[in-house]
């Protein structure tokens, strides 16, 4: 059995993801700054957080909020300097809060110095450092792929003559993993970043790094013609090779981690990608938020799901998880709608949701990740029209829902229920201007409406809140091992009301049950016999039923 000392320290403590730019503005400016983080280290200390992943703060021009980088080496002026990244990272080490990296290595931006260079000719340095191929005889692209953004993943380049292939949007054109020139680099970025003390490295979009052999066209999956790029990229075999060596030059004999997101990864494929046999230490897949809501890439259909849909593909990635490797556990991040909204078909509070999945969240097994602002109880924003929203997916989104005969009321409901734009809200502070994020006139990302009860200041001053929630199982998982190092046995597998599980310690154990819905559920009191409640959103709890959206840890 795994005993809490055997485990590395990602292991124990909990991941926060900030949002840089929605952070904390320390200039002025209307957008977050990296001194800003370093100034709310002890707020992410009381969480019991002890790593930051920092979504990327690289030089950047920001066409998708800087998923599209410049320079590897160096922080975009509007986040400060290289000066302020050292400082947060020292400061974090001393609080014991570890900076995580976020490496941006499918694409860069097309204002790279490489692809600057690499566009210019058919023989230069860096010829081959993307992914180049000639038009069809009828000037055409060279397969019919769509990007995950939306339109023809090729973009036309005149001084070349030639396509490049971008999976993302046309400023973000892929790498060429083949060129292991190009592997190089990126492994020298990654240790430029590693000596620098960080405790570990996030890595964005890796399913797409290693293409197919032969380029073709695929079978036309929507109105416009075209083959998702991701059916025809992710996951190509091969992937891997590329992967240890990338492990090898980078992880190994260091103390950090490497989580991988891995859209296109399912949960029975975990063994070979984390490990002892794998590349990661964990992964970010995502076959629980398709669980409940995306059914395509381009356009998210809402669909209809069962609790049981989600417990099912949460189960199965405990189950892969358990002798190898570890599980990221996570309901939000910058690229999904809010969980109070996303993982919930019922009526009831907002807080009450916050804090019933937040206790899945901190007990499952694995470390959890929580995205800024979900320990506040977030909910979706409502967005009037789409000059409102900033991130371009969402607008491709719109674009490819008119296109798809939806009327414009009907596109802008899609946008508001899952457009990446909720989850990218500045954080709120306190009920003061600009929610206490910022000092400027206006701020770069709308505030939501609901400050002035949601922030900070005034959740830290209720015990009910979700915030005080959220302290309060961090400050559990500290105390009780088998919440950090106990194995995971689902139960009432079948309920359709109520997430069940027991976590098996050493020499203790708990069981979480959290009602899911908004009516009173029953369950058999025999699953907490002998046992004592040790916290409960409602306060006092009565063994054998659960009051709606109410969650109970109780422990022996
Ligand atoms: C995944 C990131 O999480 C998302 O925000 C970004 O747009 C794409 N990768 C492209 O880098």
């Amino acid at each position: 059995m795994t005993k809490r000392q055997d485990l590395a320290w990602w292991q124990k403590t909990i991941a926060y993801e900030i949002y840089p730019k929605s952070f904390y503005d320390t200039a002025a400016q209307g957008s977050g700054t990296i001194a800003g983080i370093t100034a709310k280290l002890d707020y992410l200390a009381s969480l019991g957080v002890g790593a930051i992943w920092i979504t990327p703060c690289y030089k950047s021009p920001m066409v998708d909020n800087g998923y599209d980088v410049q320079d590897y080496r160096q922080i975009d002026p509007s986040f400060g300097t290289m000066a302020d990244m050292d400082e947060l990272i020292a400061k974090g080490n001393e609080k014991g809060v570890r900076v995580v990296m976020d490496l941006v290595f499918n694409h860069t931006s097309e204002q790279c110095a490489w692809f600057q260079e690499s566009r210019k000719s058919r023989d230069n340095d860096y010829a081959d450092w993307y992914i180049w191929r000639d038009a069809r005889p009828d000037g055409s692209a060279p397969t019919n792929w769509r990007s995950i953004f939306g339109g023809s993943a090729w973009a036309w380049c005149e001084e070349r003559q030639q396509y490049y292939l971008h999976t993302f949007a046309p400023q973000q054109p892929d790498l060429n993993w083949e060129n292991p020139d190009v592997r190089r680099a990126l492994i020298d970025i990654a240790n430029f970043w590693a000596d620098k003390g960080v405790g570990g490295f996030r890595i964005d979009a890796i399913t797409y790094i290693k293409k197919p052999a032969e380029f073709v066209d695929g079978p036309a999956d929507g109105e416009d013609g075209m083959y998702a790029v991701h059916a025809a990229t992710a996951n190509t075999p091969g992937i891997l090779d590329f992967l240890h060596e990338f492990k090898a030059a980078v992880r190994d004999g260091r103390d950090i981690f490497l989580v991988g997101e891995a859209n296109g990864v399912a949960a029975d494929e975990l063994g070979d990608w984390v490990g002892e046999r794998g590349v990661f230490d964990m992964l970010f897949e995502f076959s629980h938020t398709k669980a409940v809501s995306c059914e395509d890439e381009v356009w998210c259909r809402p669909i209809q799901w069962k609790l049981t849909d989600l417990k099912r593909v949460l189960a199965e990635s405990q189950a892969n998880t358990a002798d190898n490797g570890w599980y990221p556990i996570f309901f939000e991040n910058h690229d999904q709608p809010r969980s109070t909204v996303n993982f919930f078909r019922c009526e009831g509070s907002t807080a009450d949701k916050a804090k019933a999945l937040g206790t899945v969240l901190l007990t499952l097994r694995g470390t959890p990740f929580v995205m800024q602002g979900q320990e506040l109880g977030y909910a979706n924003r409502v967005w009037k029209s789409l000059d409102e929203f900033d991130d371009l997916q969402t607008r491709s989104q719109y674009e490819f829902a008119l296109t798809e005969g939806r009327t414009e009321a009907e596109a802008l409901a899609g946008c508001n229920r899952f457009s990446r734009d909720n989850a990218r809200t500045p954080m709120q502070w306190n009920d003061g201007k600009n929610a206490g994020f910022s000092e400027a006139d206006t701020t770069w990302m709308p505030i939501h409406d609901n400050y002035a009860q949601i922030n900070v200041e005034a959740e830290s001053a209720d015990p009910n809140s979700p915030l005080s929630w959220y302290r309060r199982l961090a400050a559990l998982r500290a105390e009780r091992d088998e919440l950090v190092a106990g194995s995971f046995e689902e139960l009432m597998a079948e309920d359709e009301q109520v997430y069940a599980f027991r976590r098996q310690g050493e020499g203790s154990a708990a069981v979480v049950l959290a009602n899911l819905s908004d009516e009173p559920a029953a369950y058999d009191a025999a699953l907490v016999a002998g046992m004592k409640l040790l916290v409960g959103t409602h306060g006092e709890a009565e063994a054998g039923s659960l009051r709606p959206l109410e969650a109970v840890v109780y422990g022996s």
